[in-house]
């Protein structure tokens, strides 16, 4: 009998196993403290059998969360558990970690002037992307407003261009800082920002351009040098000097191993500041983010606050104050066990496992690709006759019923009635697991196809289905 539905907490007979045999009165209560506490064992298990619930992590193809590290990566992550990360002063060597990891990010994304001789970087580590994005933004919006005011104009309605693709930390971002968001509808073919599509929403009022590395709904990147060369034709004809961030909670760990040449980062003079997730295909357990900026200049001072230690100065930009100190340490022993060919390995590993799959899903006849994952190691596809006799919702719910999680979801504007499902490719799916699903996939819409289900409707706007996750 599984401890919540037990009757009473037994006294002296707490160590008695198996625990699922003994008498009980009292409940574990579950919305309440109880009153008694019980032995730590006994406290394992009734948490242990409520988690067994949940799905299993490296069955999860929804995510772009690392699922799989190393057993000493996890040692080093406990042993640093009790740290706090923003106690500068009593952790300096943590702090010193974090500042040699923005270094590497700096250097890995071709910040000007940073050298690994001579470290200058301006960068944080964050919660994940979605903080980075924040403070990202608020960059933009600051130094945004501070042109503003130095013209004599007016700093009252500041918009910020990016694809309706954009994750949803975007629109947070515009929500608590009221910037009103202009969004960039898809369009068949295309399926996220373009120059043009960018450059036409931009106005004296444009804090910035958002730009993908890559797009959250499809693992396709977007055209960062095009678009900044865009920009660089408005400001001729306009005179609008429109800064671009760039959102790479993927991509800023995977173009520089998988893409070196294409130019996405601070190779690309308009791009201001670049976020990444570490624990996406930085390869750390969650949560840690990076946000770095091309030189102290597109940081505002007056965002940072500066925190003295070791004789040296610190600046500090976050949203939140504590946080472990594990996933930066767990960060930097990446960066020193993998160096940059063991990045490279591993996300090489992931782009062929994601061609794989895609091209044999593409062959299969059903389905027809979006994208393939040439880019991340992440491609969604579709059906090929969306009004048959099944959908996507089905099929991610057939496959759920096998333990995996792919999710089915519906594109933003214009492209609102396209359903797609969406396969992220991380460190530890292997080959023999793409196999595997591949089998399931196959054997799922064979079913689906002789007894289709009753039919499942589209979702309204903007919901999803299936555990769509970030
Ligand atoms: C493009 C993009 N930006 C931001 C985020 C938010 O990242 P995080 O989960 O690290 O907060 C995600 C998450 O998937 C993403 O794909």
């Amino acid at each position: 009998m599984a401890l919540h539905e037990a009757k009473s907490e037994p006294e002296g007979d707490l160590d008695v196993n198996p625990l699922y045999v003994r008498l009980e009165e009292v409940p574990v209560p579950r919305h309440s403290m109880p009153r008694l506490g019980m032995l730590p064992d006994t406290a394992l298990q009734v948490v242990r059998d409520e988690l067994i619930l949940d799905g299993n992590a490296r069955l999860n193809l929804a995510t772009f969360v690392t699922t799989w590290m190393e057993p000493q990566a996890k040692q080093l992550m406990a042993e640093c558990l009790d740290k706090n990360m923003i106690d500068k002063d009593e952790y300096p060597q943590t702090a010193e970690l974090e500042r040699r990891c923005v270094n590497i990010l700096a250097n890995l994304w071709h910040a000007p002037g940073t050298t690994s001789a001579m470290p200058a970087a301006t960068g944080c580590s964050t919660t994940g992307s979605s903080e980075a994005c924040m403070l990202g933004g608020m960059a933009l919006l600051w130094r945004w407003r501070a042109r503003r005011r130095a013209a004599g104009a007016s700093a009252a309605a500041p918009n910020l261009v990016m694809g309706a693709n954009v994750q949803v930390c975007w629109e947070k971002f515009c929500r608590y800082w009221q910037v009103e968001p202009r969004l960039v509808p898809m369009a068949e073919g295309r399926l996220h920002l373009t120059g043009p599509g960018a450059a036409a929403r931009c106005d004296e009022n444009t804090i910035g351009v958002v730009a993908v590395m890559g797009s959250t709904m499809d693992g396709s990147y977007e055209p960062v040098r095009l678009i900044s060369e865009e920009l660089d034709r408005l400001q001729k004809s306009r005179g609008h000097d429109v800064p671009i961030h760039v959102d790479g909670a993927s991509g800023g760990f995977v173009a520089p191993f998988l893409q070196p040449s294409l130019e996405w980062d601070f190779r690309v003079p308009r791009v201001a500041s670049i976020n990444a997730s570490g624990h996406k295909y930085g390869l750390v357990y969650p949560g840690v983010g990076w946000v770095v900026w091309r030189d102290a200049s597109a940081l505002p001072d007056d965002l940072v606050f500066r925190v003295n230690y070791l004789g040296g100065d610190m600046p500090t930009f976050a949203l939140n104050f504590s946080r472990p100190g594990s996933q930066v340490a767990a960060q930097y022993y990446n960066f020193l066990r993998l160096g940059f060919e063991g990045y490279s390995r591993v996300q090489q590993a992931s782009q062929d496992v994601a061609m794989h799959l895609s091209s044999k899903i593409a062959a299969m006849g059903p389905f027809e690709l979006l994208t393939d994952g040439s880019d991340l190691p992440v491609f969604a596809f579709r059906l090929r006759d969306p009004a048959g006799t099944y959908t996507v919702f089905d099929l991610s719910e057939r496959l759920r019923e096998r333990g995996w999680l792919v999710p089915a979801y519906t594109f933003p504007a214009d492209l609102q009635d396209m359903a797609v499902i969406r396969i992220v490719v991380r460190n530890g799916f292997s080959m023999d697991l793409a196999e595997a699903f591949l089998d399931d996939l196959r054997t799922q819409t064979e079913v689906l196809a002789a007894h289709p289900g009753p039919p499942v409707p589209l979702l309204p706007e903007g919901s999803q289905r299936g555990g769509f996750a970030h």
